[in-house]
Protein backbone atom coordinates (compact mmCIF):
# COMPACT_ATOMS: atom_id res chain seq x y z
CA UNK A 1 0.00 0.00 0.00
CA UNK A 2 1.12 3.16 -0.79
CA UNK A 3 0.93 5.82 1.54
CA UNK A 4 1.73 9.86 1.76
CA UNK A 5 1.51 12.35 4.13
CA UNK A 6 1.42 16.22 3.99
CA UNK A 7 2.27 18.87 6.14
CA UNK A 8 1.03 22.00 4.36
CA UNK A 9 2.05 24.24 7.41
CA UNK A 10 5.78 22.86 6.50
CA UNK A 11 6.28 24.98 3.73
CA UNK A 12 9.93 24.66 2.36
CA UNK A 13 11.72 26.60 -0.62
CA UNK A 14 9.42 28.55 -3.15
CA UNK A 15 9.01 26.68 -6.66
CA UNK A 16 10.33 29.28 -9.06
CA UNK A 17 7.61 29.83 -11.53
CA UNK A 18 10.78 30.02 -14.38
CA UNK A 19 11.37 26.21 -13.54
CA UNK A 20 8.50 25.92 -16.20
CA UNK A 21 10.39 27.77 -18.80
CA UNK A 22 10.89 26.93 -22.64
CA UNK A 23 13.41 27.16 -25.01
CA UNK A 24 13.27 28.18 -29.00
CA UNK A 25 16.26 27.58 -30.98
CA UNK A 26 16.69 28.32 -35.00
CA UNK A 27 16.73 24.40 -35.60
CA UNK A 28 14.63 22.85 -37.66
CA UNK A 29 10.96 23.95 -37.72
CA UNK A 30 10.81 25.55 -34.15
CA UNK A 31 11.41 29.27 -34.97
CA UNK A 32 10.30 28.86 -38.64
CA UNK A 33 7.02 27.30 -39.24
CA UNK A 34 6.59 26.60 -35.71
CA UNK A 35 6.22 30.06 -34.17
CA UNK A 36 7.34 32.14 -37.24
CA UNK A 37 5.40 31.83 -40.58
CA UNK A 38 5.59 35.73 -41.49
CA UNK A 39 3.05 38.68 -42.23
CA UNK A 40 2.13 36.69 -45.48
CA UNK A 41 1.55 33.31 -44.71
CA UNK A 42 -2.37 32.11 -44.90
CA UNK A 43 -1.61 29.97 -42.01
CA UNK A 44 -3.17 32.89 -39.51
CA UNK A 45 -0.68 35.05 -37.96
CA UNK A 46 -0.24 38.37 -35.73
CA UNK A 47 2.81 40.26 -36.94
CA UNK A 48 3.92 37.20 -38.32
CA UNK A 49 3.81 34.69 -35.54
CA UNK A 50 1.54 31.66 -35.54
CA UNK A 51 -2.07 32.49 -33.53
CA UNK A 52 -2.94 28.73 -32.81
CA UNK A 53 0.87 27.76 -31.21
CA UNK A 54 0.59 31.21 -29.38
CA UNK A 55 -3.10 30.66 -28.08
CA UNK A 56 -2.09 27.03 -27.11
CA UNK A 57 1.09 28.65 -25.14
CA UNK A 58 -0.43 30.75 -23.59
CA UNK A 59 -2.99 28.16 -21.77
CA UNK A 60 0.15 26.86 -19.89
CA UNK A 61 1.35 30.11 -18.84
CA UNK A 62 5.15 30.06 -20.16
CA UNK A 63 6.99 32.33 -17.81
CA UNK A 64 10.40 32.52 -19.80
CA UNK A 65 11.29 32.47 -23.29
CA UNK A 66 15.04 30.95 -23.80
CA UNK A 67 16.34 32.05 -27.47
CA UNK A 68 17.92 32.00 -29.88
CA UNK A 69 19.83 29.21 -28.87
CA UNK A 70 21.75 26.54 -27.75
CA UNK A 71 24.88 25.96 -29.84
CA UNK A 72 22.69 28.33 -33.10
CA UNK A 73 23.66 31.69 -30.20
CA UNK A 74 27.41 30.69 -30.82
CA UNK A 75 27.45 31.75 -34.24
CA UNK A 76 24.34 34.01 -33.89
CA UNK A 77 25.28 37.72 -34.98
CA UNK A 78 22.45 39.86 -33.92
CA UNK A 79 23.00 42.37 -36.30
CA UNK A 80 21.87 40.01 -39.28
CA UNK A 81 18.48 39.58 -38.31
CA UNK A 82 17.42 43.42 -37.57
CA UNK A 83 16.40 45.70 -40.00
CA UNK A 84 13.93 45.63 -43.26
CA UNK A 85 13.62 41.48 -43.73
CA UNK A 86 14.18 41.43 -47.47
CA UNK A 87 17.40 43.02 -46.83
CA UNK A 88 18.55 40.49 -44.37
CA UNK A 89 21.45 38.34 -44.81
CA UNK A 90 21.23 34.97 -45.46
CA UNK A 91 23.78 32.84 -43.53
CA UNK A 92 24.12 28.67 -43.07
CA UNK A 93 23.17 27.23 -40.40
CA UNK A 94 25.79 25.21 -40.00
CA UNK A 95 24.85 23.40 -36.36
CA UNK A 96 21.38 22.41 -37.87
CA UNK A 97 21.79 20.76 -41.41
CA UNK A 98 22.91 23.82 -43.57
CA UNK A 99 19.69 25.41 -44.12
CA UNK A 100 19.39 28.39 -45.22
CA UNK A 101 18.85 30.76 -42.28
CA UNK A 102 17.60 34.09 -43.73
CA UNK A 103 17.17 36.02 -40.39
CA UNK A 104 13.25 37.05 -40.50
CA UNK A 105 12.85 36.17 -37.14
CA UNK A 106 15.02 38.51 -35.40
CA UNK A 107 15.53 40.65 -32.13
CA UNK A 108 12.46 42.61 -32.70
CA UNK A 109 10.17 39.46 -33.77
CA UNK A 110 11.25 37.90 -30.56
CA UNK A 111 10.55 40.08 -28.08
CA UNK A 112 6.79 40.78 -30.45
CA UNK A 113 6.63 36.55 -29.43
CA UNK A 114 7.36 37.21 -25.85
CA UNK A 115 4.57 39.80 -25.78
CA UNK A 116 2.26 37.91 -27.42
CA UNK A 117 3.05 34.83 -25.13
CA UNK A 118 3.22 36.95 -21.84
CA UNK A 119 6.63 35.22 -21.37
CA UNK A 120 9.66 37.30 -19.73
CA UNK A 121 12.96 36.94 -21.65
CA UNK A 122 16.38 35.37 -21.58
CA UNK A 123 18.46 36.23 -24.13
CA UNK A 124 21.47 33.85 -25.04
CA UNK A 125 24.50 35.88 -26.16
CA UNK A 126 27.67 34.73 -28.22
CA UNK A 127 30.81 34.23 -26.94
CA UNK A 128 32.31 31.04 -28.94
CA UNK A 129 32.36 33.55 -32.43
CA UNK A 130 31.26 36.72 -31.04
CA UNK A 131 33.16 40.27 -29.49
CA UNK A 132 32.81 41.46 -26.24
CA UNK A 133 31.74 44.84 -28.32
CA UNK A 134 28.96 42.79 -30.31
CA UNK A 135 27.41 41.59 -26.98
CA UNK A 136 27.57 44.92 -25.32
CA UNK A 137 25.76 46.81 -28.49
CA UNK A 138 23.04 44.13 -28.20
CA UNK A 139 22.31 45.11 -24.59
CA UNK A 140 22.57 48.39 -25.07
CA UNK A 141 20.74 48.31 -28.64
CA UNK A 142 17.76 45.99 -26.68
CA UNK A 143 17.67 48.06 -23.33
CA UNK A 144 19.33 51.48 -23.54
CA UNK A 145 16.16 53.93 -22.71
CA UNK A 146 18.12 57.55 -24.12
CA UNK A 147 20.20 58.30 -26.74
CA UNK A 148 23.09 56.19 -27.91
CA UNK A 149 24.07 54.88 -31.32
CA UNK A 150 22.76 51.54 -30.58
CA UNK A 151 19.68 53.11 -29.08
CA UNK A 152 19.27 55.08 -32.18
CA UNK A 153 19.43 52.57 -34.26
CA UNK A 154 16.64 50.62 -32.34
CA UNK A 155 14.17 53.65 -33.12
CA UNK A 156 14.81 53.91 -36.57
CA UNK A 157 13.60 50.24 -36.59
CA UNK A 158 10.36 51.20 -35.14
CA UNK A 159 11.08 50.50 -31.50
CA UNK A 160 10.72 53.76 -29.72
CA UNK A 161 11.34 52.00 -25.99
CA UNK A 162 13.87 49.89 -24.37
CA UNK A 163 12.78 46.38 -24.38
CA UNK A 164 13.32 44.27 -20.91
CA UNK A 165 15.91 41.65 -21.16
CA UNK A 166 15.81 39.65 -17.92
CA UNK A 167 17.59 37.15 -18.21
CA UNK A 168 21.17 36.79 -20.01
CA UNK A 169 23.33 33.94 -20.82
CA UNK A 170 26.69 35.13 -21.63
CA UNK A 171 27.73 31.38 -23.88
CA UNK A 172 26.24 28.22 -24.52
CA UNK A 173 27.94 25.13 -24.06
CA UNK A 174 31.21 26.61 -23.91
CA UNK A 175 32.73 22.99 -23.26
CA UNK A 176 32.16 21.82 -26.52
CA UNK A 177 30.49 23.59 -29.57
CA UNK A 178 30.14 26.94 -28.07
CA UNK A 179 34.20 27.40 -28.15
CA UNK A 180 35.74 24.01 -27.04
CA UNK A 181 36.60 25.73 -24.03
CA UNK A 182 38.53 24.50 -20.74
CA UNK A 183 36.53 26.06 -17.66
CA UNK A 184 39.06 28.26 -16.19
CA UNK A 185 39.62 29.81 -19.65
CA UNK A 186 36.01 30.64 -20.14
CA UNK A 187 35.91 31.36 -16.29
CA UNK A 188 37.86 34.09 -17.24
CA UNK A 189 35.88 35.37 -20.72
CA UNK A 190 33.12 35.06 -18.85
CA UNK A 191 34.09 37.27 -15.78
CA UNK A 192 35.16 40.22 -18.99
CA UNK A 193 31.94 39.59 -21.20
CA UNK A 194 29.44 39.75 -18.49
CA UNK A 195 31.26 43.55 -16.98
CA UNK A 196 29.59 44.84 -20.23
CA UNK A 197 26.29 43.32 -19.97
CA UNK A 198 25.40 46.45 -18.27
CA UNK A 199 22.06 47.61 -16.86
CA UNK A 200 20.52 50.74 -18.32
CA UNK A 201 17.65 50.22 -16.25
CA UNK A 202 16.24 49.45 -12.72
CA UNK A 203 15.58 46.26 -13.84
CA UNK A 204 18.79 43.95 -13.00
CA UNK A 205 19.42 42.02 -15.81
CA UNK A 206 20.17 38.56 -14.18
CA UNK A 207 23.29 37.12 -15.21
CA UNK A 208 23.93 33.57 -16.41
CA UNK A 209 27.57 31.94 -16.69
CA UNK A 210 27.59 28.74 -18.44
CA UNK A 211 27.50 25.57 -16.77
CA UNK A 212 28.27 22.14 -16.85
CA UNK A 213 27.17 19.23 -19.02
CA UNK A 214 26.01 16.39 -16.83
CA UNK A 215 28.86 15.85 -14.50
CA UNK A 216 31.26 17.59 -15.32
CA UNK A 217 31.99 19.06 -11.82
CA UNK A 218 34.89 20.45 -11.99
CA UNK A 219 33.66 22.92 -14.73
CA UNK A 220 31.11 23.62 -11.92
CA UNK A 221 34.33 23.76 -9.23
CA UNK A 222 36.41 26.15 -11.42
CA UNK A 223 33.10 28.81 -12.44
CA UNK A 224 32.15 28.97 -9.00
CA UNK A 225 35.72 29.40 -7.56
CA UNK A 226 36.57 31.88 -10.08
CA UNK A 227 33.77 33.59 -11.53
CA UNK A 228 30.69 33.27 -8.37
CA UNK A 229 30.82 36.71 -7.22
CA UNK A 230 30.08 38.18 -11.65
CA UNK A 231 27.03 35.23 -11.64
CA UNK A 232 22.79 34.91 -10.89
CA UNK A 233 22.62 31.62 -12.14
CA UNK A 234 24.73 28.77 -13.20
CA UNK A 235 23.29 26.50 -15.83
CA UNK A 236 23.34 22.92 -16.33
CA UNK A 237 22.28 20.84 -19.48
CA UNK A 238 21.14 16.96 -18.97
CA UNK A 239 19.20 15.02 -21.53
CA UNK A 240 17.40 11.83 -21.07
CA UNK A 241 18.66 8.74 -23.38
CA UNK A 242 17.62 5.50 -23.92
CA UNK A 243 20.54 3.97 -24.32
CA UNK A 244 23.94 4.53 -22.70
CA UNK A 245 25.74 4.32 -25.95
CA UNK A 246 24.43 8.11 -26.65
CA UNK A 247 22.84 6.54 -29.95
CA UNK A 248 19.35 8.28 -30.86
CA UNK A 249 16.54 5.42 -29.78
CA UNK A 250 13.13 5.74 -31.58
CA UNK A 251 10.38 7.98 -29.84
CA UNK A 252 7.42 5.76 -31.07
CA UNK A 253 7.56 1.38 -31.14
CA UNK A 254 10.59 0.69 -28.83
CA UNK A 255 10.70 -2.12 -26.63
CA UNK A 256 9.84 -2.10 -22.55
CA UNK A 257 13.34 -1.82 -21.74
CA UNK A 258 13.66 1.48 -23.76
CA UNK A 259 10.48 2.42 -21.79
CA UNK A 260 12.61 2.12 -18.24
CA UNK A 261 16.22 3.09 -19.68
CA UNK A 262 14.76 6.41 -21.00
CA UNK A 263 13.35 6.98 -17.36
CA UNK A 264 16.49 5.80 -15.44
CA UNK A 265 18.11 8.62 -17.68
CA UNK A 266 15.72 11.33 -16.85
CA UNK A 267 16.45 10.20 -13.08
CA UNK A 268 19.73 11.19 -13.12
CA UNK A 269 18.71 14.93 -13.02
CA UNK A 270 18.47 14.07 -9.51
CA UNK A 271 22.11 12.98 -9.07
CA UNK A 272 22.96 15.31 -11.52
CA UNK A 273 21.43 18.48 -9.04
CA UNK A 274 22.61 17.63 -5.93
CA UNK A 275 26.09 17.23 -6.78
CA UNK A 276 26.74 20.43 -8.11
CA UNK A 277 24.73 21.92 -5.72
CA UNK A 278 27.00 20.44 -3.25
CA UNK A 279 29.67 22.58 -4.92
CA UNK A 280 27.94 25.55 -5.00
CA UNK A 281 26.92 25.24 -1.59
CA UNK A 282 31.00 25.38 -0.53
CA UNK A 283 31.08 29.03 -2.58
CA UNK A 284 27.48 30.15 -2.19
CA UNK A 285 26.48 28.45 0.86
CA UNK A 286 23.47 31.37 0.95
CA UNK A 287 22.02 29.95 -2.46
CA UNK A 288 22.04 33.32 -4.06
CA UNK A 289 23.47 31.93 -7.57
CA UNK A 290 20.81 29.73 -9.35
CA UNK A 291 21.44 26.78 -11.22
CA UNK A 292 19.79 27.18 -14.01
CA UNK A 293 18.77 23.77 -16.17
CA UNK A 294 18.50 25.50 -19.07
CA UNK A 295 18.28 22.57 -21.63
CA UNK A 296 16.45 19.13 -20.61
CA UNK A 297 14.19 16.92 -22.27
CA UNK A 298 14.49 13.97 -24.35
CA UNK A 299 16.83 13.24 -27.30
CA UNK A 300 15.50 10.23 -29.51
CA UNK A 301 15.77 9.08 -32.93
CA UNK A 302 14.48 11.73 -35.47
CA UNK A 303 11.04 10.50 -37.07
CA UNK A 304 11.40 8.93 -40.72
CA UNK A 305 11.83 11.12 -43.59
CA UNK A 306 13.00 14.17 -41.59
CA UNK A 307 16.05 15.64 -41.77
CA UNK A 308 18.25 14.56 -39.16
CA UNK A 309 19.84 18.29 -38.59
CA UNK A 310 15.84 19.09 -37.52
CA UNK A 311 15.47 16.68 -34.33
CA UNK A 312 12.08 16.13 -34.45
CA UNK A 313 10.79 13.18 -32.83
CA UNK A 314 7.99 12.08 -31.60
CA UNK A 315 6.35 12.38 -27.95
CA UNK A 316 4.35 10.17 -26.34
CA UNK A 317 2.95 9.09 -22.42
CA UNK A 318 6.71 7.70 -21.74
CA UNK A 319 7.34 11.80 -22.75
CA UNK A 320 4.96 12.89 -20.21
CA UNK A 321 6.26 10.59 -17.71
CA UNK A 322 9.71 11.76 -17.72
CA UNK A 323 8.29 15.91 -18.03
CA UNK A 324 6.22 14.89 -14.81
CA UNK A 325 9.30 12.99 -12.79
CA UNK A 326 11.87 15.75 -14.12
CA UNK A 327 9.74 19.02 -12.84
CA UNK A 328 9.35 16.70 -9.11
CA UNK A 329 12.98 16.86 -9.05
CA UNK A 330 13.20 20.29 -10.02
CA UNK A 331 10.80 20.85 -7.06
CA UNK A 332 12.67 18.80 -4.60
CA UNK A 333 15.56 21.32 -5.30
CA UNK A 334 13.54 24.62 -5.38
CA UNK A 335 15.91 26.04 -3.04
CA UNK A 336 18.56 25.76 -5.71
CA UNK A 337 17.12 25.20 -9.07
CA UNK A 338 15.83 28.82 -10.07
CA UNK A 339 14.50 28.32 -13.79
CA UNK A 340 15.03 25.44 -16.11
CA UNK A 341 13.99 25.09 -20.02
CA UNK A 342 12.89 22.49 -21.69
CA UNK A 343 14.28 21.51 -24.87
CA UNK A 344 12.33 22.69 -26.90
CA UNK A 345 8.86 24.91 -27.62
CA UNK A 346 8.04 23.42 -31.13
CA UNK A 347 9.01 21.01 -33.27
CA UNK A 348 12.55 20.01 -31.75
CA UNK A 349 12.85 17.12 -29.44
CA UNK A 350 10.66 17.06 -25.92
CA UNK A 351 8.34 19.32 -27.32
CA UNK A 352 5.18 21.18 -26.35
CA UNK A 353 3.35 21.55 -29.70
CA UNK A 354 4.17 19.64 -33.20
CA UNK A 355 3.09 21.41 -36.40
CA UNK A 356 2.46 20.27 -39.70
CA UNK A 357 1.86 22.93 -42.10
CA UNK A 358 -1.64 24.68 -41.32
CA UNK A 359 -1.91 21.70 -38.75
CA UNK A 360 -1.05 21.96 -34.99
CA UNK A 361 -1.37 19.77 -31.76
CA UNK A 362 -0.64 19.47 -28.24
CA UNK A 363 1.75 16.83 -26.87
CA UNK A 364 1.59 14.44 -23.93
CA UNK A 365 4.32 17.28 -22.30
CA UNK A 366 1.89 20.06 -23.12
CA UNK A 367 -0.66 18.40 -21.07
CA UNK A 368 1.86 17.93 -18.28
CA UNK A 369 3.02 21.36 -18.02
CA UNK A 370 -0.60 22.42 -18.44
CA UNK A 371 -1.75 20.03 -15.00
CA UNK A 372 1.32 21.40 -12.91
CA UNK A 373 0.38 24.77 -13.49
CA UNK A 374 -0.18 25.39 -9.93
CA UNK A 375 2.88 24.76 -8.68
CA UNK A 376 4.35 27.53 -10.13
CA UNK A 377 5.50 29.82 -7.88
CA UNK A 378 3.70 27.99 -4.43
CA UNK A 379 5.84 26.85 -1.85
CA UNK A 380 6.84 23.52 -1.67
CA UNK A 381 5.66 21.30 1.33
CA UNK A 382 6.80 18.39 3.40
CA UNK A 383 5.83 15.34 2.04
CA UNK A 384 6.68 11.52 3.55
CA UNK A 385 5.44 8.75 2.60
CA UNK A 386 6.27 4.88 1.54
CA UNK A 387 5.73 4.26 -2.39
CA UNK A 388 6.36 1.37 -4.98
CA UNK A 389 9.47 2.31 -7.12
CA UNK A 390 7.14 3.51 -10.25
CA UNK A 391 5.74 6.30 -7.81
CA UNK A 392 7.18 10.01 -8.04
CA UNK A 393 5.48 12.75 -6.73
CA UNK A 394 5.71 16.31 -5.31
CA UNK A 395 3.19 18.97 -3.57
CA UNK A 396 2.91 22.30 -3.06
CA UNK A 397 0.61 25.00 -1.48
CA UNK A 398 -0.31 28.75 -2.66
CA UNK A 399 -2.31 30.55 -0.34
CA UNK A 400 -5.15 28.01 0.65
CA UNK A 401 -4.54 25.62 -2.47
CA UNK A 402 -2.82 22.56 -2.14
CA UNK A 403 -1.85 20.63 -5.22
CA UNK A 404 -0.54 17.20 -5.42
CA UNK A 405 1.34 16.16 -8.67
CA UNK A 406 1.84 12.01 -8.61
CA UNK A 407 3.50 9.59 -11.94
CA UNK A 408 3.45 6.05 -11.86
CA UNK A 409 4.98 4.63 -14.35
CA UNK A 410 4.73 0.89 -13.90
CA UNK A 411 3.66 -0.31 -17.25
CA UNK A 412 1.13 -3.04 -15.89
CA UNK A 413 0.06 -1.84 -12.58
CA UNK A 414 -2.31 -0.02 -11.24
CA UNK A 415 -1.15 1.58 -7.78
CA UNK A 416 -3.33 2.41 -4.64
CA UNK A 417 -2.33 5.33 -2.91
CA UNK A 418 -3.57 7.11 0.44
CA UNK A 419 -2.62 11.05 0.20
CA UNK A 420 -2.75 12.21 4.37
CA UNK A 421 -2.63 15.99 4.93
CA UNK A 422 -1.95 16.93 8.54
CA UNK A 423 -3.81 19.27 10.24
CA UNK A 424 -5.86 20.12 6.86
CA UNK A 425 -8.61 18.53 5.28
CA UNK A 426 -9.06 18.33 1.38
CA UNK A 427 -11.52 20.77 1.10
CA UNK A 428 -12.96 21.20 -2.80
CA UNK A 429 -10.98 18.97 -5.25
CA UNK A 430 -10.36 19.15 -8.71
CA UNK A 431 -8.13 16.49 -10.35
CA UNK A 432 -6.86 16.16 -13.53
CA UNK A 433 -5.29 12.68 -15.03
CA UNK A 434 -3.14 12.15 -18.26
CA UNK A 435 -2.74 8.07 -19.02
CA UNK A 436 -2.94 5.96 -21.85
CA UNK A 437 -2.86 1.88 -22.60
CA UNK A 438 0.29 1.80 -24.55
CA UNK A 439 3.30 2.86 -23.95
CA UNK A 440 3.86 4.83 -27.04
CA UNK A 441 0.99 6.34 -27.37
CA UNK A 442 0.64 10.00 -29.02
CA UNK A 443 -1.23 12.48 -30.73
CA UNK A 444 -1.18 12.84 -34.57
CA UNK A 445 -2.12 15.11 -36.68
CA UNK A 446 -5.58 12.77 -37.66
CA UNK A 447 -5.86 11.62 -33.57
CA UNK A 448 -4.89 15.16 -32.04
CA UNK A 449 -6.56 14.45 -28.72
CA UNK A 450 -5.29 10.64 -28.43
CA UNK A 451 -3.89 11.50 -25.70
CA UNK A 452 -4.77 14.56 -23.18
CA UNK A 453 -5.68 15.62 -19.78
CA UNK A 454 -9.23 14.15 -18.80
CA UNK A 455 -11.30 15.06 -15.48
CA UNK A 456 -10.24 12.89 -13.02
CA UNK A 457 -12.61 10.60 -10.81
CA UNK A 458 -10.95 8.10 -9.21
CA UNK A 459 -10.46 9.12 -5.49
CA UNK A 460 -12.59 8.62 -2.70
CA UNK A 461 -12.23 10.83 0.16
CA UNK A 462 -12.40 10.17 3.93
CA UNK A 463 -11.42 12.94 6.36
CA UNK A 464 -7.76 13.75 5.97
CA UNK A 465 -7.34 10.75 3.54
CA UNK A 466 -7.79 11.17 0.21
CA UNK A 467 -7.28 7.43 -1.46
CA UNK A 468 -6.67 7.36 -5.18
CA UNK A 469 -6.32 4.80 -7.80
CA UNK A 470 -3.64 5.85 -10.39
CA UNK A 471 -3.76 3.77 -13.54
CA UNK A 472 -0.36 2.63 -15.25
CA UNK A 473 1.40 5.12 -17.22
CA UNK A 474 -0.41 8.19 -15.79
CA UNK A 475 0.31 11.61 -14.15
CA UNK A 476 -2.65 12.75 -12.02
CA UNK A 477 -3.07 16.47 -10.34
CA UNK A 478 -4.96 16.84 -7.15
CA UNK A 479 -5.75 20.36 -6.35
CA UNK A 480 -7.50 20.93 -2.94
CA UNK A 481 -9.14 24.22 -1.92
CA UNK A 482 -9.10 25.22 1.17
O1 LIG B 1 18.72 21.60 -27.93
C1 LIG B 1 19.54 21.14 -28.96
C2 LIG B 1 21.02 21.40 -28.70
O2 LIG B 1 21.47 20.64 -27.62
C3 LIG B 1 21.41 22.80 -28.33
O3 LIG B 1 21.56 23.62 -29.43
C4 LIG B 1 22.72 22.61 -27.65
O4 LIG B 1 22.98 23.61 -26.69
C5 LIG B 1 22.61 21.23 -27.04
O5 LIG B 1 23.72 20.45 -27.31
Amino acid sequence: MNHITFTPERKKAKISKYIYGQFAEHLGKCIYEGLWVGENSDIPNKNGIRTDVVEALKEINVPVLRWPGGLFADEYHWKDGIGPREKRKKIVNSNWGGTVENNHFGTHEYFELCKQLGTETYINGNVGSGTVQEMQEWIDYMSFPGESPMANLRKENGQEEGWNVDFFGVGNESWGGGGNMRPEYYADLYRQYQTFVRNYTDRKIYKIACGANIDDYNWTEVLMKNAAPFMDGLSLHHYALASEWEDKRPATGFPDEEWFSLIHSAYKMDEFITKHSTIMDKYDPEKRIGLIVDEWGTWLAVEEGTNPGFLYQQNTIRDAMIASITLNIFHKHADRVQMANIAQMVNVLQSMILTDGEKMIKTPTYHVFDMYQNHQDASLIDAVGETSDTISYTASIKEKTVTVSLCNYSITNEEEIVLEVNNESFGNIEAWVLAAKTTDAHNTFETPDNVKKEIYKGYSINESKLTLKMPPMSVVTIVAKN
